[in-house]
């Protein structure tokens, strides 16, 4: 039986979980590709590291180019992260026709272009499963699964962090401060949260889909992100009485020849499928011009749900090594070189926004006359009963209206001397 060697780079969480499948699993690939994954080198950061995951010290090096450069390893798996490392890894691989898993999104959303344009140079390929979504096969069936369709709408809550808080935010009515002291201590969050509460790693993330449903590679630098640390318990339970979620959403829209790629915290309605994807497991909501709506949901981390990703790259690497093909659709395929992020000032959505008002007559008057100017709808107005005091919370939904517009209003509304406070605006996504 054919043998594909297999060198890998990375022995902590990401590396320890793949070798632990490969040891559970690894005849069933056998029989399954009829190809044997022989795994013969694990480059890892010391010998005596902690590790969750016993590797034989005989497997072990701390060189990783003594992985990569071994004439006998034909494939490589990079599972080391960071972005500066991993990047001379995954290209001294490539430039010796080597083709490489990886399960880094920060650095292909930093170099992603540099890194497949180097793999096609190269005439190998660069496999990426596990970079988006842990163990939802999300890349493959962008890449294969819907080869027939174009990508029309794409919504993904790709963050398990950001979920789990908004989740318990929800179900307790606590404060986002609260909830994340907790989750850092259960091991749910970061010391330094900031990656994901910030929206960041939904942005590498949701960059990665979309260059692949759209087919030009999207710069981190022209995706709007927002993170959710501005998430009140007032605003999650206004939006409750309404019918809606706050969940922090990727977005990729495609509104005529632009592309809207961008990370927020969203109202969704109660009723759609994505309102109730809690706790941390992601979802993606993908819309295609033949399928029409599709959902994929698991666990988007974990040594387990990754290693299941890595696994099937794997896989694929060692068929496509077996028949020395390169006719199978290739990992990112650049089609649309004239495709454009549409900037955020121009994207139009509905809004919710709470705004802290002194309750006295006149001053609904003065928003809606600010609002009216700048044509911008109101689709409702609540004032909660039972808010009486100096200021009162005043809820208005607002009509499809583009975001340069609303926020200009907001400001002027900001202004006026009946608010009390910064106006909240968080965007309403309908799915339309
Ligand atoms: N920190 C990420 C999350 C997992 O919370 O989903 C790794 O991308």
């Amino acid at each position: 039986m054919q043998q594909v060697n297999l060198g890998m780079i990375g022995g902590g969480t990401v590396g320890g979980g793949v070798f632990q499948a490969w040891r559970r699993n690894g005849s069933l690939l056998t029989s399954r590709l009829g190809v044997r994954i022989n795994l013969l080198k694990i480059a890892v950061k010391a010998f005596d590291e902690p590790r969750k995951v016993e590797i034989p010290e005989a497997l072990m090096t701390t060189d990783w180019r003594a992985v990569v450069e071994d004439p006998r390893v034909q494939l490589v798996a990079e599972l080391a992260g960071g972005t500066t490392v991993a990047r001379e890894m995954i290209l001294t691989a490539l430039r010796l026709g080597k083709p490489v898993v990886t399960a880094n999104k920060a650095l292909l959303s930093a170099h992603g272009e540099e890194l497949f344009e180097a793999a096609k140079r190269h005439q190998t390929n660069l496999y990426y499963e596990a970079s988006v979504a842990g163990g939802i096969p999300i890349i493959k069936a962008l890449r294969e699964g819907f080869v027939g369709n174009r990508i029309t709408h794409l919504y993904g809550i790709v963050n398990g962090t950001c979920n789990y808080i908004l989740s318990r935010m929800k179900a307790e009515g606590a404060d986002f401060a609260e909830v994340l002291r907790d989750a850092q201590v259960q091991g749910y969050a970061e010391a330094e949260p900031s990656l994901d509460v910030d929206g960041f790693d939904s942005m590498h993330k949701i960059g990665i889909l979309a260059s692949l449903a759209h087919g030009f590679w999207i710069q981190p630098g022209s995706i709007h992100v927002e993170g959710i640390r501005r998430i009140s318990r007032l605003d999650i339970q206004f939006a409750a009485q309404l019918g809606y979620t706050i969940k922090l959403l990727g977005i990729v829209k495609k509104t005529g020849p632009r592309i809207q790629v961008s990370v927020y915290p969203a109202l969704i309605p109660d009723t759609h499928v994505l309102a109730n994807v809690g706790g941390v497991f992601n979802a993606i909501f993908v819309r295609g011009d033949v399928v029409g709506d599709t959902l994929f949901y698991g666990r988007g981390a974990g040594q387990d749900a990754t290693a299941s990703a890595v696994l099937s790259d794997i896989a694929d690497a060692a068929l496509d090594l077996k028949f020395g093909t390169r006719h199978r659709i290739p990992p990112f395929v650049s089609h649309n070189p004239r495709g454009r992020v549409l900037p955020m000032a121009r994207a139009v959505c509905r809004y919710y926004i709470r705004l802290d008002v002194v309750d006295r007559p006149g001053v609904l008057a003065r928003i809606a006359a600010i609002l009216g100017r700048a044509r911008i709808g109101i689709s409702s107005v609540i004032q909660p009963e039972g808010h009486e005091g100096r200021s009162v919370p005043l809820i208005l939904m607002i009509h499809d209206a583009p975001n340069a517009v609303m926020t200009g209003a907001l400001s002027r509304i900001a202004k006026l001397s009946a608010i009390k406070a910064a106006p909240v605006l968080l965007r309403v996504e309908t799915f339309s």
